[in-house]
């Protein structure tokens, strides 16, 4: 059995079998790899344990948005480490103060808490609004609602599974009637004012652009209309930027492209540039004041080598100009595809380097994710018929059009 599992993947990396067996063998079966063991990256490329090169058009799920080992960013993190790591939050130290205001400067926010994964952001968020609800809108004990989009995906904790319609997210990992959560169609006005209706609403959890889903866009003008009822209802708006954020959509935040501001923001992934899990909440100043000591926290949060690893990830964001180059690469990129459309292919969408092609026969990603990694690119399937392709937003026009011709030529093999 085993042995069958390790033949079935033994096509791409030459000699890669070994590391796949120990995994097999030893590791919790919760992912489903594409065959390929990597060993080294270095900016938009990723190196197998064979020494082949590819294009890396997954970017750690967008988490190397920056590029893989960023010289400043790795030298921020070394010579943190050998400095100051840790103090946990029972004290202070010289680092979380500044990047706090960073962050609130960057992003427009008044206050920052800073988390490690993304899903603590979102459950931190829901955490808040749920408190915010009680204190502040005057929501009776125990009855507060959060409101989810169908197809919504934050990661994988009892909230965030209990706020799924992905049987692959919750099945037998019940019961989870007692969060009160609501799930209504994702791009839907009307469904959702009715539900925001409901007088014991405290938030709206959405994807300005829905990622695991398939990169699904809304119509434009989606998120204004989300603001306006949020504030008709007096709901908080929390925008799960941990995908689309930090430039990854040719904006800073995906909301940006409708110039509108959430109550609250999560970001992670690339946080870190990819070096180690960060990630924060942003919010303004009359929400996060619900939080009080004891209330929240995490022994990693905002610790100082998050701190200097964030800072210098943000930095690299600004002064590599990427949130510019990622809606200019990104341009470039559905227009040489689009031209695909009618054959293999029947859609191209997304915004900036965040974008996904629908191939026309059912079942054809995987197959499709196979020939483009024997070819020299790695991007993985979002669902049998979705590919989606988020490349380090440090991509130029040579390596876009280089990587282009290889999707061109592994959908013609295919
Ligand atoms: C939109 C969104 N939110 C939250 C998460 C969870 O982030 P993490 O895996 O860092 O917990 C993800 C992960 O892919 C995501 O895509």
């Amino acid at each position: 059995m085993l042995r069958t599992a390790i033949k079935k993947f033994s096509s791409i990396t030459k000699g890669g079998e070994s590391y796949i067996e120990k995994e097999l063998i030893y590791g919790a079966n919760n992912y489903s790899p594409l065959s390929v063991v990597l060993s080294k990256g270095k900016g938009i490329y990723v190196w197998d344990t064979a020494g082949k090169q590819y294009y890396d058009f997954l970017a750690g799920y967008s988490a190397a948005n920056q590029g893989h080992c960023h010289p400043k960013i790795v030298e921020a993190m070394y010579s943190q480490a050998k400095t100051l790591t840790i103090t946990s939050r029972a004290f202070h130290h010289n680092l979380l103060g500044e990047t706090e205001e960073i962050l609130c400067k960057t992003f427009g926010f008044d206050k920052a808490l800073m988390m490690n994964t993304g899903v603590e952001a979102g459950e931190s968020a829901v955490k808040i609004a749920r408190r915010w609800g009680y204190e502040v809108k005057g929501i009776p004990a125990n009855q507060a609602k959060v409101v989810f989009c169908s197809n919504n995906f934050w990661g994988r904790t009892i909230a965030a599974c209990g706020s799924s319609d992905d049987p692959d997210r919750y099945k037998n990992f019940g019961p989870f009637t007692g969060l009160n959560f609501q799930i209504i169609p994702y791009d839907n006005i009307e469904v959702l004012e009715q539900a925001l209706s409901d007088k014991n609403v405290a938030g709206f959890m959405f994807e300005p652009i829905q990622g695991e889903a398939g990169i699904v866009v809304p119509f434009t003008g989606y998120c204004t209309k989300v603001r306006e009822l949020c504030t008709k209802y007096n709901v908080l708006m929390i925008a799960d930027e941990v995908q689309t954020g930090i430039g990854r959509t040719g904006k800073l935040l995906c909301i940006d492209w409708e110039n509108i501001k959430p109550d609250i923001v999560t970001l992670a992934k690339s946080l870190s540039g990819g070096l180690m899990p960060i990630s924060a909440v942003l919010a303004k100043n009359d929400i996060m004041k619900v939080l009080v000591p004891g209330s929240h926290g995490s022994t990693y949060g905002g610790n100082p080598m998050a701190c200097r690893v964030a800072q210098a990830s943000i930095s690299v964001i600004k002064d590599e100009k990427l949130v510019e180059n990622s809606e200019k690469m990104g341009r470039i990129f559905r227009e040489r595809i689009s031209t695909l459309i009618g054959g293999q292919i029947s859609e191209i969408r997304g915004k900036g380097l965040m974008n996904a092609i629908v191939i026309k026969s059912g079942k054809g990603a995987w197959d499709l994710c196979v020939k483009l990694a024997q070819n020299g690119l790695l991007a993985k399937p979002t669902h049998d018929n979705i590919i989606r392709f988020t490349p380090p937003l440090i991509i130029n026009e040579v390596q876009l059009n280089e990587s282009i011709d290889i999707i061109i030529k592994s959908i013609k093999e295919l």
